[in-house]
């Protein structure tokens, strides 16, 4: 039986469509391995958002490509945003590299791979190949979002990512997610419904709801009696027995409407958890972001959602080191972060992203600044993120527990509505239960109880 193995980079889209490549091997007699020297196929699939996450990446495959291997006949593929960015030109770096496949073409990545499987097996290759088959399919596909519902995860999982729209048109000035991503389609409310249905059949407790910017989903579709097609879709999705928990991610402050702020007061199983990326506190880099909104309107709707919901948990994305920020500049993100007070934020330092226009920007930050402002706010971040998770201690909350812990398989881990982690005794509680937990300790961003 021949055996794949899937490396991930990037966002959880990238974790969603490679769960969807890999039950499509799995469907084809597959066997998913973690080992290198095991593979008979390895895929990367890509992010492009930082230089260094491709990087990484082409580090990772030249290494793969040359080793000695006792399995001359390897398919080597990168999959996703990289691929579908430079394309060909991938085959320059590696030359080993057998397919790039682009964001579109997830659904023919098990066909393409096993073709070519076969055929060297069949050729009976014996001596390690130089150069690759360089198929190359980063063609963008008409209706490619209606196969987006071939995905089972991997079975006993009680969590569950769902694609409901892909792509995006905003354009940010700093980002290539819209090149590596094409335009907005959102899939029909109906099939998302019936694939939301089946993995609760399988188990699945909790959703996370994907797309770029989530709430535009159905964009173009009529508001019915003050709700939008998002909004309509929580709903809808909120009637499914024995489902458990919704999460969404990523929203924007674009289209974010009151009806989804309200959501948050009728919704019980809408968790108390929002990812929402803020990027600066400055609205003049904001402008220059091409994010078309005022910070306070940004902050005004981190307000309306607690006031929704008082136990609401709010993440973020920050960047620092845009072009032209300045330290006043700087100081307005730092001075949101204190206001807004986030339990967690992702910082990042700018980075420039081919063929977007901030990269052409004259005034770039050097890196010595990018990496004062990215430790300083860290040091914030940190310190409010601790105290949220401190506060926590002695409190009762519920968690969905998902299964032994990544650190010490003997104990249990589950999350918080809130998204926290929790770890719990070993046999506490059964994976895939909603257990009611009483938390006794915090070491910074974990947080550790017992079942009551
Ligand atoms: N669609 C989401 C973000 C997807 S990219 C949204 O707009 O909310 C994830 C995060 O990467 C972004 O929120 C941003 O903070 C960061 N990012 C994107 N491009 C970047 C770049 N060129 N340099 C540094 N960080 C970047
Ligand atoms: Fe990138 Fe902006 Fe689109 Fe988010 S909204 S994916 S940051 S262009
Ligand atoms: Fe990266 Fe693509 Fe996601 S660029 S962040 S993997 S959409």
């Amino acid at each position: 039986m021949p055996s794949v193995l899937i490396k991930t980079y990037g966002c959880q889209m990238n974790e969603r469509d490679s769960e969807q490549v890999a039950s499509m091997f799995l469907a084809g007699g597959y066997h998913l391995t973690q080992s290198e020297a095991e593979a008979d196929v390895i895929l990367i699939n890509t992010c492009s958002v930082r230089e260094k996450a491709e990087l990484k990446a082409l580090g990772k495959m030249g290494l793969l490509c040359a080793r000695p291997t006792a399995k001359p006949w390897v398919v080597y593929g990168f999959m996703g945003c990289m691929s579908q960015s430079r394309a060909r030109s991938l085959f320059r770096d590696v030359p080993r590299l057998d397919i790039v496949t682009g964001t579109q073409q997830y659904h023919h990545v098990y066909e393409l791979c096993n073709r070519l499987l076969r055929s060297r097996m069949g050729n009976n290759t014996d001596t390690p190949l130089r150069k690759g088959a360089h198929i190359c399919h980063t063609e963008q596909e008409e209706g490619f979002q209606n196969a987006i519902r071939d995905h089972l995860p991997p079975a006993g999982n009680c969590t569950a990512f769902v694609s409901i729209m892909q792509g995006c048109e905003m354009r940010c000035s700093y980002c290539i997610v819209p090149s590596t991503r094409g335009n907005e389609c959102s899939r029909p409310a109906e099939d998302i419904l019936q694939e939301v249905r089946e993995l609760v059949e399988r188990g699945v407790r909790e959703v996370t709801l994907l797309g770029q910017i989530v709430n535009r989903y159905g964009k173009d579709e009529p508001i019915v009696n003050g709700r939008g097609a998002f909004v309509r879709l929580l709903e809808a999705l909120h009637e499914i027995d024995g489902l458990a928990r919704i999460r969404f991610t990523s929203p924007h402050p674009i289209g974010f409407r009151q009806d989804l702020v309200n959501a948050y007061t009728y919704l019980p199983k809408l968790c108390s958890h929002i990812h929402f990326p803020m990027q600066s506190g400055s609205d003049r880099i904001l402008q220059l972001m091409r994010r078309p909104y005022k910070n306070e309107k940004y902050l005004r709707l981190c307000e309306a959602m607690r006031e929704a919901r008082p136990d609401l948990a709010i993440t973020t994305d920050i960047i620092v080191g845009f072009p032209g920020e300045t330290d006043e500049d700087y100081q307005q993100t730092k001075a949101a972060v204190e206001r807004i007070r986030f339990d967690n934020a992702f910082v990042f330092q700018y980075s420039p992203r081919r063929d977007t226009v901030a990269a052409a920007m004259p005034d770039q930050i050097c890196l010595r600044v990018k990496e004062e402002r990215n430790h300083d706010l860290l040091e914030t971040v940190n310190r409010i993120a601790t105290a949220r998770n401190h506060a926590l201690v002695g409190t009762l909350q519920h968690i969905l527990v998902e299964g032994p812990s990544k650190n010490n398989p003997e104990r249990l881990q589950g999350r918080t509505s809130q998204n926290k982690p929790v770890i719990i005794p070993g046999g506490s509680a059964t994976p895939g239960h909603i257990v009611p937990i009483r938390i006794n300790e915090c070491t910074g961003f974990t947080l550790y109880g017992d079942v009551v």
